[in-house]
């Protein structure tokens, strides 16, 4: 599997101070360095962590794989066309919310996404529709042109050590092999931490897990380095 690491957080971090610390950039660097497949950034409404200037960086300084998370927005739109990154994961976007807290309800809105994505296809973007592990969710996303889907794995992480761990987790191999049979290559994230994303070893062919707070959040007392190499033989392991 392959690991795309968000860098939302560091950010978060940087904004606190409205400084330029930590530096999200040279934070690619190191990730991109430890052996990270690719860098994620949420280009948000608001702003409130990535800004434009970062994901501009990132893209024009560093030879890697951006996968730019995005809402279903017109302004999204224009930035991802002009920027050209490799990869678009379309989210929903509440301005309110902390995280981005459902997937993107694509079966109630199947044209409009079929719609918006076209443009960024017809630029060889790889576009993913960020989803709940859902059938009728799966299909929808299949319908629209998408060749990629990143299942939420939001439900599963938080059930994670509960009672309703094991539903939480068929829904999402369940969801997966569905895409896959349809030729979807399926991607997953949200809520995957150290102890939790063993699992996904369980779910076939998965292709590359986005994962960001834990990460981060590890940094603190390891480093960046070491907590994306640790993240990194998890996930690699067979
Ligand atoms: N994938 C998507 C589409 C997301 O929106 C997020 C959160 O920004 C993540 C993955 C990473 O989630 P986490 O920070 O919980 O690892």
């Amino acid at each position: 599997m392959l690991l795309g690491v968000n860098i939302d957080h560091v950010a978060t971090l940087r904004n606190a101070r409205g400084e330029s610390d930590p530096d999200v950039f040279e934070a690619a660097k190191v990730c991109l360095a430890a052996g990270a497949d690719s860098i994620t950034t949420h280009l948000r409404e608001d702003r409130r962590h990535i800004k434009d200037n970062d994901v501009a960086l990132i893209k024009n300084n560093l030879n890697c794989k951006l996968n730019l998370e995005m809402a279903v927005t017109d302004e999204m739109q224009n930035i991802a066309l002009n920027l050209l990154p490799d990869a678009c994961c379309i989210v929903p976007e509440k301005r309110q919310e902390v995280t981005t807290e459902g997937g993107l309800d694509v079966f109630s809105q199947k044209d409009k996404v079929k719609h918006f994505i076209k443009p960024l296809l017809d630029k060889n973007i790889k576009v993913s529709l960020f989803i709940d592990p859902d059938i009728n969710q799966v299909e929808a996303a299949f319908y629209t042109g998408a060749k990629f889907i990143e299942l939420h794995t939001g439900a599963y992480s938080l059930a994670f050590g509960k009672n309703n761990e094991e539903q939480e987790f068929q829904k999402l191999k369940t969801s997966a092999i569905y895409a896959q049979n349809l030729g979807l290559t399926v991607n997953a994230g949200h809520g995957l931490n150290y102890i939790n994303v063993y699992r996904m070893h369980e779910i076939p062919n998965l292709n590359e897990l986005n994962i960001g707070h834990s990460i981060i959040s590890k940094s603190i007392f390891t480093g960046l380095d070491s907590a994306v190499k640790d993240m990194l033989k998890l996930i690699n392991k067979n």
